[in-house]
């Protein structure tokens, strides 16, 4: 089974894919990571986070294990690694780099302890249009900007990182701005996508209103 959770920034696609990766035994991919790991090499190596070539270079080079080695670095998560993942995600040559890498993830799915997974969660903002088109099951999943903004703020202070609501806001804004107007993949349902807003509804609901879509859908087939 394959599913494919699709939204713009924090609107719990993490905290949803992380439950029912468990709840179905499936591997997880948070896609985000990859353009994670470009922008935060581009960091690492003093690159202009406007230089596509560099940013190019470092995708095609990228691969599994150095993704998760670099995302041990303390920017990663933080404000400074989320945006440079932004820039470098609307390079079309960037997004085409890093999607054989996505794609060959569903090939041999396994969980955390080495066994074989019954498929995977994908977790990003292509991954039902482009990704994985023949998904089986795809969601997207969305928020009002200042409700994914107040839940990432308040992220942030957990993790000790400071900075304000207000900066928190316009930077959940920017991405938006930037993750919908690319002219790659830009981030938009798929046809066939279920679509929640969770402005009005806790994990707990979405979770539940999710696990009722899936396991409908595993009985029809
Ligand atoms: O989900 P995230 O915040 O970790 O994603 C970081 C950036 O990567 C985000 O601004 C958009 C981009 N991204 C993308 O373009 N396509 C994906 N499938 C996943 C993330």
């Amino acid at each position: 089974m394959i599913i494919t959770i699709d939204g713009p920034a924090a609107a719990g696609k993490g905290t949803l894919a992380t439950y029912l990766s468990k709840k179905y035994h499936l591997s997880y991919f948070d896609t985000g990571m990859v353009y994670r790991a470009v922008g935060i090499e581009m960091l690492d190596k003093k690159e202009d986070i406007n230089n596509e070539q560099a940013a190019e270079q470092i995708a095609k080079n990228l691969t599994f294990l150095k993704m998760l080695e670099l995302s041990t670095h303390p920017e990663f998560r933080g404000p400074q690694g989320g945006k440079n993942a932004s820039i470098v995600s609307s390079y079309p040559s960037v997004r085409q780099a890093l999607l054989k890498m996505q794609r060959d993830f569903a090939q041999n799915p396994v969980l955390t302890d080495g066994s074989r997974a019954s498929g995977v969660v994908y977790d990003g903002r292509d991954t039902g249009t482009v990704v994985c088109p023949n998904a089986d099951i795809k969601l997207y999943i969305t928020a009002s900007p200042e409700v994914r903004a107040e839940r990432r703020y308040k992220e942030f202070q957990a993790k000790g990182i400071k900075i304000s609501y207000e900066d928190v806001l316009s930077d959940v804004k920017a991405r938006d701005d930037r993750d919908s107007k690319r002219s790659a993949s830009p981030l938009k349902p798929a046809p066939d996508a279920i679509i929640i807003d969770t402005s009005y509804l806790n994990i707990q609901e979405v979770i539940e209103k999710v696990c009722k879509i899936i396991d409908s859908q595993v009985k029809k087939s």
